[in-house]
């Protein structure tokens, strides 16, 4: 493969998108399975030459096979090892380890031989290069597929390792993949379903025009013994891409407080508002007290909406988010409109937002902290009164020199 032609393929692959086909690999001990996979591969790899340094991208070939004398699925207390080897002395290893409720790809390893002329043209090595990384963070639970059918990539030493429409499982249950999966975020961000090939190759339809500012809601959440223990009331608007028809659509989605029921639960460190529109749309929010620091703030943030026009249902969630910060005893307040991104397909902007979730002993919101974007707004209009009051005095002073002068210049006449 020459430089161009490998690029040439590089392009191809980002067009068609697996255009290296998906390769099925699997490591059987006695009668049952205990490892496989079925993934697309691509590897990104820069070697010497004596001109200077290139870069290829190798596909992983469907004519791969596993190396079963290397493999290995663990009973001889090693850990299970999927060794799959492809062209001349070229190889691919996958190896897990697991805790016993979760399995991770503990290494990947990468071999390539530089004296094959076909992958590495005027390479001036002819090494057989070994790279392992062991921080590569792919894990499941255990009796579950990992699935994560969007592009992955993986630096490996000087390599670069892209899995795609990948599909695999360590200590295997049975002989075939585990019918439950765990989702790769990646997939989780886009769609909870596989988007088909073609999907990705096409471009985001513009964003529609925004619907204008949504209606303002109040909603509260009750506990047990029917006090109001969290209270808000805010303006929400969804900004969600989805699949539609094979097309990814970006839509800005404005929620309507009079189809929308709230429910929710408060606990000591933890508080939630679970907002329902119509049984389609579902959005959550989590609050996290800190009681040492007696500061509280949004943590979570999930959205599942399974609309009419939708290819598969939208399911996305963050649990590590920082926003809304504010004090127990106070409630925290943002007349601005505010963006708070979730993942990558999902944020949620807010309007005219005021949230108590904890400390609340009365029905109505407690002092409110207030966001800084209302801080530096309520700056203008000081900052133009203190410029018109000096431009007043300016004037005012012109008008006293100059009075003064003209006097002065009738007194010389
Ligand atoms: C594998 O299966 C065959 C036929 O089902 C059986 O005869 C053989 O004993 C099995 N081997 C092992 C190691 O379980
Ligand atoms: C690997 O990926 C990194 C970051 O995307 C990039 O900077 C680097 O050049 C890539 N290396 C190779 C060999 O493709
Ligand atoms: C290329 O050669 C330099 C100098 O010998 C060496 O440091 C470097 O690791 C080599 N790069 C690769 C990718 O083999
Ligand atoms: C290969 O080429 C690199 C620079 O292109 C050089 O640094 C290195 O010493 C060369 N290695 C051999 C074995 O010739
Ligand atoms: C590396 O490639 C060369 C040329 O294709 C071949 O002769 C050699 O056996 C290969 N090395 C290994 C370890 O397979
Ligand atoms: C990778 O992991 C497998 C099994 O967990 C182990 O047998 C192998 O030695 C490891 N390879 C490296 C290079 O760490
Ligand atoms: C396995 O590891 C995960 C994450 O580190 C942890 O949450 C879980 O409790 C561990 N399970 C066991 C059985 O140790
Ligand atoms: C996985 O499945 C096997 C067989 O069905 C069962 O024995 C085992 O307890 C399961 N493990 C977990 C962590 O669910
Ligand atoms: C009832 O409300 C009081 C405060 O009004 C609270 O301290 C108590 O924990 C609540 N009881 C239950 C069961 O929720
Ligand atoms: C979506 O793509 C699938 C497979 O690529 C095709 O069968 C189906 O007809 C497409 N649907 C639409 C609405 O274009
Ligand atoms: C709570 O706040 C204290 C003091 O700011 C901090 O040290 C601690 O890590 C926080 N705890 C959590 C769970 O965030
Ligand atoms: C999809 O449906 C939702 C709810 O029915 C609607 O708000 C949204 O505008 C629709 N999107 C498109 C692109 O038609």
């Amino acid at each position: 493969m020459t430089r161009s032609h490998a690029l040439g393929a590089l392009v191809v692959c980002f067009v068609i998108f697996g255009c290296s086909q998906a390769v099925t690999l699997e490591v059987r001990e006695g009668n049952s399975t205990c490892i496989k996979t079925e993934l697309s591969a691509s590897f990104s790899i820069q070697y010497n030459t004596s001109s200077g340094t290139s870069t290829v991208q190798v596909p992983l070939p469907t004519s791969t096979t596993v190396d079963s004398s290397s493999s290995s699925c663990g009973s001889d207390g090693s850990l299970p090892w999927l060794v799959a080897v492809f062209g001349a002395g070229h190889a691919l290893g996958l190896g897990f380890s697991t805790n016993g409720s979760l399995y991770s790809l503990a290494n990947l390893t990468l071999q390539y031989n530089l004296s094959d002329p076909s992958v590495f043209p005027e390479a001036n090595s002819s090494d057989v290069v070994t790279v392992v990384s062991t921080s590569v963070g792919i894990w499941a639970r255990v009796n579950t597929t990992y699935r994560c059918v969007s592009p992955a990539s993986f630096s490996v030493g000087g390599a670069n390792v892209t899995f795609s429409d990948m599909r695999m499982e360590a200590y295997m249950p049975g002989d075939d993949l585990s019918p439950t999966e765990s989702v790769c975020t990646a997939d989780q961000a886009s769609t909870t379903a596989p988007p088909p090939p073609v999907s990705t190759t096409t471009v985001p339809t513009p964003v529609p025009t925004p619907p204008g500012t949504p209606e303002h809601g109040n909603y509260s959440v009750t506990n047990g013994n029917g006090t109001v223990c969290l209270l808000a009331q805010m303006g929400l608007q969804l900004n969600v891409s989805y699949l539609s028809q094979n097309k990814t659509v970006q839509a800005v989605v404005n929620l309507n407080p009079r189809l929308m029921a709230a429910s929710g639960s408060c606990e000591a460190t933890n508080a939630s508002l679970v907002l329902t529109q119509e049984q389609s749309t579902t959005l959550t929010f989590v609050f996290t007290l800190n009681s040492t620091s007696s500061k509280y703030h949004l943590s979570g943030l999930s959205l599942v909406a399974t609309w009419p026009n939708m290819t598969a249902p939208l399911s996305a969630s963050n649990s590590s988010l920082d926003y809304l910060r504010s004090t127990l005893g106070r409630s925290y307040m943002c007349n601005s409109e505010q963006t708070l991104r979730v993942v990558p397909a999902f944020s949620l902007n807010t309007f005219r937002l005021q949230v108590q979730p904890f400390g609340l002993t009365t029905n109505n919101f407690a002092t409110a902290e207030e966001c800084q974007m209302d801080q530096d707004q309520m700056l203008i209009p000081i900052i133009v009164g203190a410029a018109m009051a000096g431009l007043v005095l300016i004037v005012l002073i012109a008008y006293l020199i100059g009075r003064k002068r003209s006097h002065a210049g009738y007194q010389t006449i």
